[in-house]
């Protein structure tokens, strides 16, 4: 049966209150029906502890939006997996392409999170995608491929449920202009052939999230492609009532 995580990623908006507020509007929303998809929200760190309180209660997950491989230590400023777990944190969103390109994240630094991350019993939501202009020269699948091989380097087949990936191609987040449905599932189907080199038939079970300008005009035909199990919604996930209609239209895909 087909698997779907809807995850908002929050990125750097929300204070405290405006967070505890989205956060009891999407656990309330959620709350009465049965929910097929998994759901998971990724506040701003600081936000985590008052939103882990909320979620407690309901059917959301709750999830950061980066992390340090180090569990302790001189590393100012930093952020380690010990402490998110102790709110509950069950997903670490890492290689973000704003985070590569505004904070230095790497292939590299990607495949040494995601190994602390595994190894620590939590899920890594690992994001690739091109740019326009990789787009436009044919290069799409050798950066998704490099990407997957690099970020995913090393890691044992037995952590393969322990993994998200997340396609975010650079030129369709925030835009409002989303990939098409072909662009989408070409990628998706490239995308778990390339897992299946790493991981075998696991990769079959493994959840492939798109993000970029996903929108409940647009969730439906995106959700509903066969290698699609989910989305990672910034813009959208930001107002309680397009999150939830979101996750109405993928719980529904899921009841047919
Ligand atoms: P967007 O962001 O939905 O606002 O395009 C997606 C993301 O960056 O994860």
């Amino acid at each position: 049966m087909k698997k779907m995580l809807i995850a908002g990623n929050w990125k750097m908006n929300t204070n405290a209150y405006e967070a505890s507020e989205l956060a009891k509007a999407i656990v309330t929303g959620t709350m009465n029906e049965k929910m097929n998809t998994k759901i998971l929200i990724c506040p701003p760190f600081i936000n985590i502890p008052a939103v882990s309180e909320i979620v407690s209660t309901g059917q959301v997950m709750l999830g950061a939006q980066n992390c340090f491989s180090q569990p302790s230590g001189a590393y100012t400023g930093e952020i380690s997996i010990p402490m998110l777990q102790y709110y509950k944190c069950d997903y670490i969103i890492i290689g973000h392409s704003e985070r590569r390109q505004y904070f230095h994240e790497t292939n590299e630094t990607v495949n040494i999170k995601l190994k602390a991350i595994i190894n620590s019993n939590l899920n890594a939501i690992v994001c690739i995608g091109e740019s326009l202009e990789e787009r436009q020269n044919g290069q799409t699948f050798a950066v998704l491929e490099k990407q997957i091989k690099e970020g995913l380097m090393n890691v044992d087949s037995s952590f393969a449920s322990q993994i998200v990936i997340a396609y975010e191609p650079i030129w369709a987040i925030g835009t409002g202009m989303s990939a098409n449905t072909e662009q989408v599932q070409e990628a998706h189907s490239f995308i778990r052939e390339q897992l299946k080199v790493l991981f075998g038939d696991k990769a079959n079970d493994m959840i492939i999230q798109y993000g970029g300008s996903v929108k409940p005009e647009n969730a439906l035909s995106i959700l509903e492609l066969p290698d699609v199990n989910g989305a990672l919604i910034g813009g959208a996930s930001l107002k309680a009532d397009s999150f939830l209609s979101i996750i109405k239209i993928a719980n529904e895909l899921l009841s047919d």
